[in-house]
Order: structure tokens, then sequence, then C-alpha cells
């Protein structure tokens, strides 16, 4: 009975409160694909909003037909489709850009990327200055700052709803560590801090049911360096795309059901953050606490043992020049 009545409050609230368009900027991609499908299965999501410099439409012809109740729409690759995608989106999500090859660090994406970022970040600003904007695309140690300074540009930054989507570092780390210890990934919960991009992920495994595994190298570097992995395996067809839209989905439903009003939802996300603004580090991946405003509370680090206090250590250095070179593209090319 009581089962019964909690079940049905909350099918209400999923359907009566919730009126939560999600826009998807890169929607025909790798990602944007797979991640439009799981978006099209989440009740939360009342309308989906689709868009591409190619083959939007088609995508959301065929997503459309998936028997949930939300509307699907696809937009034409125009200034007007992708301002039409945007107007009125609760969330933005934006895989937009182009995917590594082996051989390649993130970083080398920024000279394509980079303008990408800044340009959808402009039609957002302009559209969606509300909206919560979930930035997938790679570098996001350089693409969170880059939207960060056009919508300041705009005049119409809120701290509070930009998030560089982390999501996937801690998806990775659930499973190594479940694999290594023959458990179940969801008993698993691994805090990583940092950045997004090889020594800025920093896996605090001291502070997991395995302290233990704060030495192990191999395990550590797999977390850093997961994203190679796919790169290599997929040999030049792209980068993670399956498990990323699977990562981007849960971070989406996230900030839905804290802008719904659910209380305590935690994700780690690379925010605009207090934590080390003093060393000069202004945006950090961190627990943070959702609500109906975006960030609620950025949580803090805790305590770290002395290999995680080094690892720290190469993060900030990595991760400033990061943040800096996204902030000095759009003072440079605005
Ligand atoms: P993809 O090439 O398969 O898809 C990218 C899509 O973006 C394409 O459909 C392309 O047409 C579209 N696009 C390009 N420019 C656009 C623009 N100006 N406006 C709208 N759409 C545009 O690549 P993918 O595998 O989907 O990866 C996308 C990005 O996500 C890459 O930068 C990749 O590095 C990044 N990524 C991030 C994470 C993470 O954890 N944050 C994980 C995996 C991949
Ligand atoms: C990942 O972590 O899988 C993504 O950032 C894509 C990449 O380039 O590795």
């Amino acid at each position: 009975m009581f089962m019964a009545s909690r079940i049905q409050t909350r099918a209400f609230s999923a359907s009566a409160r919730n009126l939560s368009k999600v826009t998807v900027l890169g929607a025909a991609g790798g990602i944007g694909q797979p991640l439009s499908l799981l978006l099209k299965l989440n009740p939360r999501v009342t309308e989906l909003a689709l868009y591409d410099i190619r083959g939007a439409p088609g995508v959301a012809a065929d997503v459309s037909h998936v028997n949930t109740k939300s509307t699907v729409k696809g937009y034409d690759a125009t200034p007007s489709g992708l301002a039409s995608a945007l107007k009125g989106a609760e969330v933005v999500l934006i895989p937009a850009g182009v995917p590594r090859k082996p051989g390649m660090t993130r970083d080398d994406l920024f000279n394509t990327n980079a303008s990408i970022v800044r340009d959808l970040s402009k039609a957002c600003a302009e559209n969606a200055p509300d909206a919560n904007i979930l930035i997938i695309s790679n570098p996001v140690n350089s693409t969170v700052p880059i939207c960060a300074e056009v919508f300041k540009s705009k005049g119409v930054y809120n701290p509070k709803r930009l998030f560089g989507v982390t999501t996937l570092d801690v998806v990775r780390a659930s499973r190594f560590v479940a694999e290594v210890k023959s458990t179940d990934p969801k008993d698993e919960n691994i805090t990583v801090v940092g950045g997004h991009s090889g020594v800025t992920i920093v896996p605090l495994f001291s502070q997991s049911n395995h302290p233990d595994l704060s030495s192990n190298d191999a395990l550590i570097n797999r977390v850093q360096f997961g994203g190679d992995e796919v790169v290599k395996a997929k040999d030049g067809a792209g980068s993670a795309t399956l498990s990323m839209a699977m990562a981007g989905a849960r971070m989406a439903e996230s900030v839905l059901r804290a802008a719904q009003g659910e209380k305590g939802v935690v994700e780690p996300t690379f925010v605009d953050s207090p934590l080390y603004k003093d060393q000069g580090i202004e945006f950090f991946s961190s627990k943070v606490e959702l609500g109906p405003n975006g960030v609620e509370k950025v949580l803090p680090v805790g305590k770290v043992d002395a290999v995680e206090e080094k690892l720290l250590e190469a993060c900030f250095a990595d991760l400033k020049k990061n943040i800096e070179k996204g902030q000095k593209f759009v003072a440079e090319n605005p």
C-alpha cells in the first residue's frame, strides 16, 4: 500500500510538475544519437529538441517513434533552427565537435572545438540564458571556460548553471574498481575530482570502500586514461560514445531531478568552483549538490592521502593552463 502510494506520488511528480524541454546540440553524432534515445526514454523530459549541422531532422524522426510521451523535434541547421531549438530549454547538452583519433590528446581538439563551442554558447546565451548548460565537447577543461566567457560577454553568466560533464570518469572508476575487487559497480561510489583529461583526472580511492587502491598505480592510470582505451580500440573511428551517452543522460537526469525539487542530488561535475580559486584554479570538478537553481553547493574534496596530494599537484598545473587557454581564446576571438 505504502509502496503503491509512493510510486503514484513519483509518477505524479514526474508527469504533472515537469514541463522540461531538453535540447541536444550535436544530436546526430556518435554521442548525440544514443543520448537522444536515452533522453526520449526519460519521463522527466517532456520535449526533446535536436540540433546538428547535419542530420538532426532524421534522428528526430527516428527517435520520435519511440512510444513515450515526450515530443521530439529536429531542427534545421540554420541560425533560426538553432534559436528555436534552444528557446525555452531547461537543459542544453552540448556534444558537438570532433572526437579524438589514436595518438591525439584532448587538447589537440582545441583548434576545432573551441570555435564550435564558442558559437553554440553564443546561441545559448542569446536564446536560453537561464538554461542549465551541460558541456560534453572536449577539451572540457577549456570548453567550459569558453562558454563562461561567452556568457560573461553577453552579460548573462550564471555560474550555477554551467556544468562540464565529467560523469564518465566516475562511471569508469566504479566499473574498473568492481573489476579489480569482484564487486558490483553499483556499490562502488568513487569520488573523482579535478578536470577531464589525463593527469587532471584524480580518483580518490582513499575515500572509497577500498582505501588500499590509492597506491594502485595501474588502476589510477586506467581511470586517468580510460578514454584512450576506447580511442585505441575504435582505431580512428572516434572515442567513447555509448558509455558517454549513458553518463550524459545520467547527468541530465540528476539536473532535472534537482530542478523538480528533489533534495540531496549529488553529481561530480566541472564547475566554476570556490575550492581552489586562491590557487588560480577557477573551474574544478568535485561532488556538487544540485538544486532548483543549478549548483546548490560545491562540496569539499575532503581528506586525501599523500599519493592523492601528489596527483592533485600534477592536476593543478595542467588544469590551470587548460582553463587559461579557453579564456584567452575568447578574449582574442570574441
Ligand atoms: P561525432 O563526430 O560522432 O559527433 C559530433 C557531432 O557534432 C556531429 O554530428 C557533427 O555534425 C556535430 N557538430 C559539429 N559542429 C557542430 C555545430 N557547430 N553545431 C552543432 N553540431 C555540430 O563525435 P562524438 O563521438 O559524438 O564526440 C563529440 C564530442 O564529445 C567530442 O569533442 C568528444 O571528444 C567529446 N566527448 C566528451 C566526453 C566527456 O566525457 N565529456 C566523452 C566522450 C566524448
Ligand atoms: C572520454 O573520456 O572518453 C572522452 O573524453 C573522449 C576522449 O577523447 O577520450
